[in-house]
Parts: structure tokens; C-alpha cells; sequence
């Protein structure tokens, strides 16, 4: 059984992550979006749970992560935050709580952090986003930004396949990075680009860089649901499954089945 060692008990702040890019230490994230999967995580010594906007995806099975609400996003965040004593809490802000102007992201911004007692927030682009990134960042909320494959953009790139193949989405997005990090964000998520690309970005810029399906980086990101297995027909390349929880569950709940169904459960001993 892996039980990995926490060396800082400390709550992790924005400041000790960009430390420990400086010190070459590693930086572990995964989504949750509930509190007993985050209570789990944070004792487990995990750096960093995102309440990420695939909660749309994996909690509410919808086919984006568009229809997520705020609403529904400040509910989730808040149950991480009841659960977490160490890990930084990122919450995504949810397609269409930022993208209208300066304003209204600021004033979501502060919504999220006011009502769900997260650490920071993160919210997708560059350059078409940097003066609303630079508006929530004068409030005083840390900004993590997300690069690459950006999902709440999935109808207008209309495939999830790799970005920035290309010379000049892979220029544009250095450009980006190097706005963000300008502008002040803590922390820079890429998803799914060639890890050429994202050793040059991380090679540059100062700030975290987080990847997925992005290669090595100063730290990496899953989803949880997809890395404990608990998910099926999700393989891309870039998952490594740490677990077959979808079929410890299945058991579990066959076993149960059986029980109830042969009056095996509940037992003398199981009754008051
Ligand atoms: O919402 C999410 O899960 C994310 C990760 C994929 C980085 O943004």
C-alpha cells in the first residue's frame, strides 16, 4: 500500500507553490467536488484540489461543462472547503461568469469566495480574458489561469483533440502564458498540448505550470473520478488509472445485494 509522507503539515498557499517550482518540488492536484472524496485527498497529502467545472461532467452527467451554474459550483466548493484542512482550493468559475465583461467576473469572483471560503478561482483563456484576469487579481482573489485545451470553448474548437500543434496556437498560447503570469495568476493549468510546448512554457514562466495531457510540468492534474477508475470508456493516452474502483463498487454493491436478498444482512449482531 503507497502512503505517501506529508514533509509540511502548513495550509498550502499560492505563495508556497510558486516556492515550490522555485525549489523544483513537485505539485499534486485533483478535482473533487464533494466533502468525503476531499476529506480523503486532503489526508492523503494532496497539494491542491480543484473544484474544477467537470463536476458538470462527472457529478450531473452532463455532455460539457457548460450548463454548470454558479450556483451549482458554490455548492460543490463549499463541501471541498468543509473537508480540507492543508490542500489550496481552487474553484473553477463556470462558463459565462466571466466571459461578458470585467464587472460581472469580479463580482462572480467575489460571490465564489464570499460563499464558499475557497482559496483562489481559475477561469479559461488568455489575451480575450486578461483584463477581467487583471480585475478579479486588483480584488485581491488569486487567479490560476488555463491554457490548451480549454472545455468551456469545446463548441467553437468542435473536437478534444490535442492543441497547439500548430506554430501559431503554440505562439499564441507562450504569448498567453506570459500575460497571465504578467498580470499577476498564481498558477498556469495546460491541458492537452504537446509536451514540447509545455516544457517551453514551463522553461519560461516562473509561475506553476500544471498539466494534463500536457507532458511533465511543475505539477500535474486529474480528474479523480477518471484516475480511481470509477469512470468506464474514458482511456485517453494521458489517464493513468491508479484504481478499479468501478469494479470494487460493483462487487461491493452485488455482495449487498445478495445479502439482503438472502436475509444474510442484517445479522443478529447488526441489530439493535
Ligand atoms: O474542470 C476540470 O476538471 C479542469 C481540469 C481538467 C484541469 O479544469
Amino acid at each position: 500500500m503507497a502512503v505517501y509522507t506529508i514533509d509540511d503539515s502548513r495550509k498550502v498557499t499560492t505563495l508556497r507553490l510558486i516556492e515550490m517550482k522555485r525549489q523544483g518540488k513537485k505539485i499534486a492536484m485533483l478535482t473533487a467536488y464533494d466533502y468525503t472524496m476531499a476529506r480523503i485527498f486532503d489526508a492523503a497529502g494532496l497539494d491542491v484540489i480543484l473544484v474544477g467545472d467537470s463536476a458538470s461532467n462527472v457529478m450531473a452527467g452532463n455532455y460539457t461543462t457548460l450548463p454548470i451554474s454558479m450556483d451549482e459550483m458554490i455548492y460543490h466548493a463549499r463541501s471541498v472547503v468543509r473537508a480540507t484542512n492543508r490542500a489550496l482550493v481552487i474553484c473553477d468559475m463556470p462558463f459565462g461568469s466571466y466571459q461578458v465583461n470585467a464587472t460581472e467576473g469580479v463580482a462572480n469572483a467575489i460571490r465564489i469566495m464570499k460563499e464558499t471560503g475557497c482559496d483562489a478561482i481559475k477561469l479559461e483563456g488568455g489575451e480575450e480574458i486578461i483584463d477581467t484576469v487583471k480585475a478579479i487579481l486588483a480584488a485581491g482573489i488569486p487567479v490560476c489561469g488555463h491554457l490548451g485545451l480549454t472545455p468551456q470553448s469545446i463548441n467553437k474548437f468542435g473536437t478534444y483533440t490535442v492543441r497547439a500543434r500548430e506554430q501559431a496556437e503554440a505562439d499564441k498560447l507562450l504569448r498567453d502564458a506570459h500575460l497571465l503570469e504578467e498580470a499577476g495568476c498564481f498558477a498556469i493549468v495546460l491541458e492537452k498540448i504537446p509536451a514540447k510546448l509545455c516544457a517551453k512554457v514551463c522553461g519560461e514562466i516562473s509561475i506553476p505550470i500544471i498539466g494534463i495531457g500536457a507532458g511533465p510540468a511543475d505539477g500535474q492534474v486529474l480528474v479523480a473520478q477518471d484516475m480511481l477508475g470509477m469512470t468506464r470508456g474514458f482511456t485517453p493516452k494521458f489517464l493513468r488509472q491508479y484504481a478499479d474502483l468501478y469494479s470494487v463498487m460493483t462487487d461491493a454493491i452485488g455482495s449487498y445485494i445478495t445479502d439482503v436478498k438472502s436475509c444474510d444482512f442484517p445479522n443478529e449482531s447488526e441489530t439493535y
